[in-house]
């Protein structure tokens, strides 16, 4: 075969089988180690670029348009924080470390362990109100980090036809991250004076474990959509049977 005979020849064999890429092989239903090791292949690969093939996204960085915390004078941290068109880097680095479900029957539970070893959210921010009764007022750019992130994620499948094709939807998704220790970095606090500003920092990092549990709720609602967006896009763009083999 001549070359350009060939390449059609590949063109037409990508055609037919369309679908789900054959490198890398889908796993067989419920091959929860193929099932982890095709993950972090994808992570690996296409968390710089994305893939429309299968409806990944570019997800490192990971832009968070908006995320709100406001908390009335009842909470500890009574603040008013906006946070707008901000990254989160580091997803690139997270490992899925076990599964369970992604069987023939998609209507059961599926599960996703993953550590995160490094998470931060980075751009700008305002704020004002009181933490832990001090004072804090600023606008600038801010940094949370997360270290060594637990994250478990689970969600049963909901069988959605469409042409003639099983599709899986997610419903009752929940995911829930443990980081070990959270960094807070505000630039520019207190119109950008120097020594308060450093003060707030270290007083924020010194009480990051009570300030960063009373924010978890917002945190978690303003972005556990967003991940199961991640997840959803790929289940909706291929039917569920092109994603694994028997
Ligand atoms: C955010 O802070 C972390 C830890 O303090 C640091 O490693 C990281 O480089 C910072 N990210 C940016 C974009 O400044
Ligand atoms: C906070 O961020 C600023 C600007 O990126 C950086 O210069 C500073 O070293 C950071 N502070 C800490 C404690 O990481």
């Amino acid at each position: 075969m001549s070359r350009f005979s060939y390449l059609i020849f590949l063109c037409l064999l990508a055609l037919v089988h369309g679908n789900f890429p054959d490198d890398p092989k889908p796993c067989k239903y419920g091959d929860t180690k193929c099932i982890v090791s095709i993950i972090n292949r994808l992570i690996i690969e296409k968390s710089e670029t994305g893939d429309s093939d299968i409806n990944i996204v570019k997800f490192e960085p990971f832009p968070v348009d908006k995320l709100s915390i406001r908390k009335g004078a009842n909470s500890p941290i009574n603040i008013n924080l906006e946070l707008t068109n901000n990254y989160i880097y580091g997803l690139s680095t997270t490992r899925i470390k076990s599964v369970r479900g992604f069987g023939k029957d998609l209507t059961k539970k599926h599960e996703l362990r993953m550590f995160s070893p490094i998470l931060s959210m980075v751009g700008p921010y305002s704020i004002n109100g009181k933490v832990l009764i001090l004072p804090i007022t600023g606008k600038g750019e801010s940094n949370f980090t997360y270290a060594n992130t637990e994250t478990r994620m689970s969600f049963k499948g909901q069988i959605i036809e469409r042409d003639g094709e099983i599709y899986m939807k997610l419903v009752d998704f929940v995911a829930n991250s443990v980081p070990e220790r959270v960094y807070f970095n505000f630039t520019n606090l207190f119109n950008g004076d120097k020594a308060l500003g450093d003060n707030m920092n270290a007083f924020l990092n010194e009480n990051w474990e009570p300030i960063y549990l009373e924010a978890r709720p917002e945190i978690k609602a303003g972005l556990q959509k967003r991940f199961q967006d991640i997840i959803e896009n790929v289940f909706s763009k291929i039917p569920y049977d092109k994603l694994f083999v028997e």
